[in-house]
């Protein structure tokens, strides 16, 4: 996730390429950069950590840039702190490219030891600038800019949006992309790239969306298209009738939306270079078999969302590792005198990496001697960096307060953990190990299956959404995830609510379920679903409203008894909640939007506590 502009005109483009990367940083603001052929023909870099006014400050407003042609980063890092020397562009070691990516070069290692030793030096930390150096280096063999580019799209894996300049080519911008977004826009004497319509809106409505495998070159007469047998591509244009505030949501009403529907793709970065010959293969985690065959104890760590996802991943880690484990609010542990030593693995969750109660639960497990594994999204930060080992989630920006996306890919990032350690600790079942990797390859679209019919649930939400309380009820894995659709509620509707294990329920709280209750029944996991279902009957029989969840081959079992039953396709049973959450977050949305909440930014909220 970060942002991409790129112009070829006949004004100045430092300007411009400022003016498009700051309708672009809420994609993504570790860092910013631009790259722009100055009429020597010579690629002139500024780049700076921080937000976008660091760099346009240091280049007055890109007054100190002459050229007409130019490309531009916002930064979300995934490999490489937050700093001046990882920021986007990357220069090749001989000067002749500029190079601005989005996304995950997955084999980079491999390349960079390659060029490594043909002599190449590097100099930042980043994935990236292996195309940089890797374009250089097919260009010294073939002399053609457009021939090296497609060397090099050939090499690397991964998912990429890719802006390049060459300085013996100055009249002209190459850019290509695979699994990651990157537009064309349509000028008079001008063209440009761009992550999205914000970036450009203001210079031009005629766009193009470029498809995996595609390669352009823009120069100030048009814009070429070609495939991935570098055959021509004609290019359908669409008109952009978006206002511009509208265009930073990517025509989503509200971030939280656009973030629920970013989340197959966020699910895609998180888990495509990590699963590898049917195995999960954490790359970027350094703890060995023995280290984990030698933890006594496990604690998982966080606060809300994070903390609902250690919930799930303790029943997951549990039945594949067939160890203890113990999941604490980050508030709490830090004051309980914890039982912690250095046989002991804590995991800490956190998608800001910021979170105060998390942070001083990390430090006070520290001191007692644990190893700290931490999921995290944002690269760099404070959890990140105390850490002994961080597995980035690469969900990218999240912006709404109410998580969605960041919570998905935390979840599949410790189901993924959980294979591991299970595989590690040889207490894993080989069938289901192989399942369960199956399942994650197919869950982001899965996913998007289930994106599909969110107006069954717009619907229901419109009948109601004047609840003054609604509960959650579930067993086993639906009852973690009932405490995610609950908080979910609670946070940008404001309406009360409670996720309580369905079998626990006639132990007291059921008194509370009368004429009309909104009851929200999760029945996905199979292995109780029978349970769940004699939970539902006794809720129904006291006048509640059920809304049910379950999965397709429940569907017509539970309609027997509920009226209003939503589905998720049948997947590993570790998996349902990935799939589940997805219906809850959109009834969480609809209520709140019936309720005229301010979704993005809840009363009372912050997207970071950094607070006690
Ligand atoms: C989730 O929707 C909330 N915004 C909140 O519960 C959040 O999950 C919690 O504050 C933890 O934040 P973190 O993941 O950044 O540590
Ligand atoms: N993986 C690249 C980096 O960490 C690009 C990240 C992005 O998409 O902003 O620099």
């Amino acid at each position: 996730m970060c942002g991409i502009v790129g112009f070829v005109g006949r004004q100045e483009a430092a300007p411009i390429l400022l003016d498009g990367l700051s309708r672009l940083e809420y994609r993504g603001y570790d860092s910013a950069g631009v790259a722009v052929v100055s009429p020597r023909r010579e690629i002139q870099i500024k780049k700076s950590k921080g937000r976008l006014q660091v760099l346009s400050d240091l280049i007055h407003g890109g007054k100190d840039m002459e050229g007409t042609i130019g490309i531009g980063h916002t930064r979300w890092a995934t490999h490489g702190a937050p700093n001046d020397v990882n920021a986007h562009p990357h220069m090749s070691e001989g000067g002749k490219f500029a190079v601005i990516h989005n996304g995950i070069i997955e084999n980079y290692v491999e390349i960079k030891e390659f060029l490594i030793k043909q002599g190449v030096h590097f100099k930042s930390e980043t994935d990236s600038e292996v195309v940089a150096q890797l374009l250089e280096f097919y260009y010294n063999e073939c002399h053609d800019f457009f021939e090296a580019v497609g060397r090099v799209l050939r090499r690397i894996e991964g998912a990429y949006a890719l802006g390049m300049l060459c300085a013996d080519c100055p009249d002209r911008i190459i850019a290509a992309r695979k699994d990651a977004p990157l537009l064309l826009g349509y000028g008079d004497g001008e063209n440009f790239i761009a992550s999205d319509v914000t970036a450009i809106i203001k210079h031009t409505r005629e766009v193009a969306y470029m498809e995996d495998g595609e390669v352009a070159i823009l120069t100030t007469d048009g814009i070429e298209v070609f495939d991935a047998l570098q055959q021509p591509v004609k290019k359908e244009r669409h008109h952009i009738d978006w206002e511009v505030s509208a265009a930073e949501k990517g025509g989503y009403p509200h971030f939280m939306l656009k973030e629920i529907f970013e989340q197959p793709e966020a699910l895609r970065r998180a888990i495509s270079p990590r699963l590898k010959g049917g195995k999960v293969v954490f790359d970027d985690m350094k703890l060995t078999v023995e280290q984990i065959k030698a933890f006594q104890r496990i604690f998982i760590v966080a606060c809300g969302s994070s903390y609902h996802v250690g919930m799930l991943g303790k029943y997951t880690l549990e039945h594949l590792t067939r160890r203890s484990v113990e999941v604490a609010l980050a508030s709490e542990f830090r004051y309980c005198d914890p039982i912690v030593d250095m046989n002991t693995l804590v995991i800490v969750i956190s998608q800001s990496g910021e979170t105060l109660d998390t942070m001083a639960a990390l430090r006070e497990a520290k001191a007692r001697g644990a190893y700290i594994l931490s999921i995290v999204n944002v690269v760099g930060s404070s959890i990140a960096r105390e850490s002994d080992d961080v597995i980035y989630t690469w969900a990218g920006p999240e912006i709404a307060v109410a998580t969605t996306k960041a919570y998905s890919t935390q979840l599949a990032v410790l189901d993924m953990v959980a294979l591991a350690f299970g595989e590690a600790l040889g207490a894993v079942d080989a069938k289901e190990y192989e399942e369960a990797v199956t399942e994650l390859e197919k869950l982001p679209g899965k996913m998007e299956t289930v994106l599909e019919h969110c107006e069954d649930i717009q619907m229901f939400a419109a009948q109601h959404f004047n609840h003054n309380s609604i509960f959650f009820i579930g067993r086993n894995l639906d009852y973690a995830l009932g405490l995610e659709g609950s908080l979910k509620l609670k946070e940008i509707s404001y309406i009360h609510s409670e996720a309580y294990a369905s079998g626990e329920l006639k132990h007291g709280t059921i008194s509370l379920i009368e004429e009309g209750t909104l009851v929200v029944a999760l029945g996905t996991y199979g292995a109780l679903f029978d349970k769940a279902m004699s939970n539902v009957v006794e809720v129904k029989a006291r006048g509640a409203d059920v809304l049910a969840l379950t999965t397709e081959s429940h569907r017509d079992e539970m309609a027997k008894t509920v009226s209003t039953v939503l589905t998720i396709p049948d997947t590993a049973p570790m998996l349902l909640p990935s799939l589940g959450v997805v219906p809850l977050q959109l009834f969480a949305y609809y209520v709140a939007l019936q309720r005229g909440c301010d979704i993005d930014k809840p009363r009372n909220l912050a997207k970071s506590v950094t607070v006690e």
